[in-house]
Parts: C-alpha cells; structure tokens; sequence
C-alpha cells in the first residue's frame, strides 16, 4: 500500500494494500470500469472484485476537482458499481474525495527510514532457520505467492494476480524476492524505487512461518537493494490495527510520520 507523503504524490497503494492500478488494465471479470476515468482519475476494478471500483487520483499532476469524482461516481453508478475504495492517499489528495461523498473506510501509518541518517540501516538479520531460502521472485511463484498473501492478509488487502503484478510495475524499478522452503514459498516481498524513495510496497509471511526472522530478513534485502542503487528514504505503510507489522517496522527502525493516509470509500 502507498500514497502521499508531504503533499507528494506516490505511486504506490498500500502495502497492506494495494498498487495503483494501470488506468488502462484489461477487466476481465464481472462489470467493465475501463473508460470511466480520466488523466485526473484512474478506474479499475478493486482486485477482481466485480462490483468494486478502485478509482484514484490519476496521472495528470492536479488533484481531481469534485465535479471530475462527481461524472466518474455517476458512470459507475449507472454500470450498477455499488461500492468504490480508494488507494491509500494523504490528506491533502484525500480532500476531493471527501467532499465528492467518500468516507474513511481505514486509516494507516506511514513509516519512513531515512537511509542518510542510519548508516547500518536496520540490525543485521540472523541467518535464515535451516531449509529456508532468499531469492529473485520468479513467474512461476506466482501460484504460491497469492496462496502466501492470502494466508497474511485479511480479503479487502489481499491480492489476486493482477494486483500482484501492478504492485510491481507500480514503481520504474522493483525488487521481487520470496524466500522457499522445501520448494514452496513461505514469504515474499516487493520493493519498488522512484527516484530516489523506496517503497516497501508488501511484505508477507505465511502464518505458519512468523516469528522465524523470515519478515525482517526480507526488509533487510530491500534496504541492501536499496541503498545500493543510492535511494535515500525508504516508505512503508500498514492499517493502524497492524500491531504486529508495526512493530516490526519500529524494530528495525521506522518512524512514524505525522500525518497518516486514509483509504476512502463511497457506497452508492
Ligand atoms: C508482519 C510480518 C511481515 C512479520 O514477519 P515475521 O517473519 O513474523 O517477523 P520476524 O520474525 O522477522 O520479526 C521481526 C521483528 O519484529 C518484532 N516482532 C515480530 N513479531 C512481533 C509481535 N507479535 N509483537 C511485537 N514485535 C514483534 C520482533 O522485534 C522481531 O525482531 P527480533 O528479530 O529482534 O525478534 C508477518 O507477521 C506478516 O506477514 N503479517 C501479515 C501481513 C502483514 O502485516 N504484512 C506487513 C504489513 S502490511
């Protein structure tokens, strides 16, 4: 999951979330919301699910006016689309949303690492346990990962393969890393970079291998991948009730920052 920071646009979703879908992403299932948006405002439909809409702020630089949420609503509206979320967004990229009728559905922390500051980054993780494995995510994970992700997280966060793949692209350049055990997948993550920001875009370890040293070795990959290719702050974001990620991402040393996102939702 991933979205502003300082009135920034990112160009994530949330971790526990989502990427920010592709405005031109093929729909496949259920009701079509292709067309339905604009430079200002990106449609597609959230994870494969037919009668949600994912709908953002677009491409273009400026924030969608009111009017613009407004025409996209109504579309959707008339496709028989009941229920739309937002990415995760800053406040400020929140306001339109809100005033056109969205409501908050969650809030989340934002948690950044400033790499000029922490010249270790965090602790050196321990050795992985015996039969454990980090390498380069490959296509034929694929199967495992979503198993793995759908295991992690709660139905709104999860992902299917689409959401997987547009975590990836969602950055100009991304890391995918899982770590097996005997051939199967227990963990994975993506890290995506723009400019110089890291975003920790989905960190997941099956329930049955937590508590393993599995997460924080994957955090410490991305920091490594990061800090090689010169990326001077790293972002990560989880919901709020997350205590457990968030104090993973404290002990390795996050830091909250003041202001939060929200994911917004709109009910027809
Ligand atoms: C959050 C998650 C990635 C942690 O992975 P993990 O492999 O269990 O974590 P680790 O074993 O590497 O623990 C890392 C550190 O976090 C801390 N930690 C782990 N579990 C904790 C808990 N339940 N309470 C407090 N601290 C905890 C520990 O300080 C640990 O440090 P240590 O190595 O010094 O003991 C995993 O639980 C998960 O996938 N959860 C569901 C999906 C999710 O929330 N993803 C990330 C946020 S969106």
């Amino acid at each position: 999951m991933h979205a502003g920071e300082g009135g920034a646009r990112l160009p994530l979703y949330a971790v526990s979330s989502a990427a920010v879908p592709n405005p031109a992403t093929p729909v496949s299932r259920g009701i079509s919301v292709t067309g339905l948006g604009n430079s200002r405002v990106r449609v597609s439909n959230w994870q494969g699910d037919q009668g949600v809409a994912l709908v953002g702020p677009g491409r273009a630089s400026l924030l969608p006016s009111i009017h613009d949420l407004h025409k996209v609503l109504d579309r959707l509206s008339k496709r028989g689309v009941a229920r739309a979320v937002t990415p995760a967004l800053s406040q400020r990229d929140a306001k339109p949303f809100l005033q056109a009728g969205f409501t908050t559905h969650e809030h989340l922390h934002l948690l950044a690492f400033d790499l000029r500051n922490g010249p270790h980054g965090p602790a050196l993780a321990p050795p992985l346990p015996d039969g454990f494995q980090l390498r380069n995510g490959h296509r034929w994970h694929e199967h495992d990962v979503i198993a793995v992700d759908g295991a992690a997280f709660e139905s709104f966060w999860r992902f299917d393969p689409a959401a997987l793949r547009e975590a990836r692209r969602a950055t100009p350049r991304h890391h995918y890393r899982v770590i097996t055990n005997h051939g199967g997948v227990a963990a994975y993550a993506v890290t995506g970079l723009a400019g110089q920001r890291g975003y920790l875009q989905r960190l997941a370890v099956h329930p049955r291998f937590e508590g393993n040293g599995l997460g924080r070795a994957l955090i410490q990959d991305s920091f490594t991948w990061l800090r090689k290719r010169e990326a001077t702050r790293i972002m990560v974001n989880t919901q709020e009730r997350n205590q457990r990620a968030l104090a993973v991402y404290r002990s390795v040393g996050f830091e909250p920052e003041p202001s939060g996102l929200v994911v917004l939702e709109w009910l027809r």
